[in-house]
């Protein structure tokens, strides 16, 4: 097995991420047999695909790097990076360029949503973002990649340009690129922003009531959850009862992922209470998770030469790891080096 995975180092971490991808790859992490390996990086370079201030990026970079640590994240058992620190991944970006077609990109949810209507005014790495992407994975012969379901699209098409690539300039018996398999998990796969049960909890919402970060305190927590939109009804007894009530499915989600449990568990607890009821038992949970987290997160973000150093040692590592496909892929183009 060889899990890769990666996170814009673009504001906050929130729930959403935690629960959707983090979690996940800290739980990978934790059960990978001897001769496994897993890579998780800070997207910095995907970062630079929309407008960004230079200095938050950096900032957001090392708070990244601390928040992941923090999660579980152990740099001894993982290999933890930012892109910017291994050329592979520009470098296969560009050679798969080739391979990737305008339609594909074209079909893209997230290019869609991004661009909206301005879609010619936006930076050309906007656009072949998911070719970074699919170099991102395929550079490490990866096999497995935790994700929300957000990125599976994504992952379809780094399957699709891996095929045609080896299709195209390899063999069946000696394909050049492993096909990866996206990883998403059951329960909480899209977490829900708090003030809109149709839309995803995301870093890029201006409003910072929509998500829980991780590095909010209690008070916070308790404010936010309180305030999450709801409607009048109580709760059901069974999952069944939630359609059509997005927001409250969002929050019996976030219970039942918090607490490792089923909806209908929650629901057998929680069936004919209000939200008057629900809420606050949520808010504890939430911040009983998060307090380990975040107390974690303040003490890492105080040693800066520690971060810099888990982010050298990473990318040393990545750099090794990714030379044999990145030479097999440039032999396999017939460019001469
Ligand atoms: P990003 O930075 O937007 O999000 C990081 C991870 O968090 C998941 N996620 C969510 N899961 C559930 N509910 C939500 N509301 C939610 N919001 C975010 C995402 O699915 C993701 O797993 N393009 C990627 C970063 C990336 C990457 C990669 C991922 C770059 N290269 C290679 C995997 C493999 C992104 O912007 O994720």
């Amino acid at each position: 097995m060889r899990v890769v995975s990666g996170i814009q180092p673009t504001g906050n971490l929130h729930l959403g991420n935690y629960l959707g991808a983090i979690r996940n790859w800290v739980r990978m992490q934790d059960g990978m047999e001897d001769g496994n390996l897993c890579l998780f990086f800070l997207a910095d370079l995907h970062a630079i695909s929309q407008p960004h201030d230079p200095i938050e990026l950096k900032k957001g970079t090392l708070e990244m790097a601390a928040a992941l640590v923090a999660c579980g994240i152990d740099p001894h058992k993982s290999v933890v990076f930012n892109q910017a620190q291994v050329p592979a991944h520009a470098e296969l970006q560009w050679l798969l360029n080739g391979t990737a077609r305008i339609g594909w990109l074209n079909r893209m949810t997230q290019w869609k949503d991004k661009a909206g209507k301005n879609r010619e005014g936006q930076s050309v790495a906007l656009f072949s973002y998911p070719v970074l992407q699919a170099a991102d994975v395929l550079l490490y012969q990866t096999t497995h990649v935790p994700v929300g379901e957000d990125q599976k699209q994504h992952l379809e098409l780094a399957r699709d340009i891996a095929q045609k690539f080896n299709n195209d300039f390899a063999s069946e018996e000696a394909p050049v690129f492993t096909l990866p398999e996206p990883i998403v998990p059951p329960q909480a796969a899209r977490i829900m922003s708090l003030r809109n049960g149709d839309a995803k909890m995301s870093k890029s919402d201006p409003s910072d009531m929509s998500r829980i970060n991780l590095a909010d305190d209690a008070d916070t927590i308790m404010k936010k959850v309180k305030k999450a939109k709801t409607d009048p009804e109580p709760l059901p007894s069974e999952a069944g009862g939630l359609e059509g009530r997005p927001e409250a499915l969002n929050l019996v989600t976030i219970y039942a992922a918090l607490s490792d449990r089923s909806v209908d568990d929650i629901l057998g607890e929680f069936g004919g209470e209000g939200f008057g009821t629900f809420k606050p038992a949520l808010g504890e949970l939430l911040v009983e998770t998060l307090r380990p987290i975040s107390t974690r997160f303040v003490q890492l973000l105080d040693d800066r030469e520690a971060l810099d150093a888990i982010l050298a040692r990473g990318a040393a590592q990545a750099r090794e790891l990714s030379r044999p496909t990145l030479d097999a892929t440039y032999s396999a183009l017939g460019l001469v080096r």
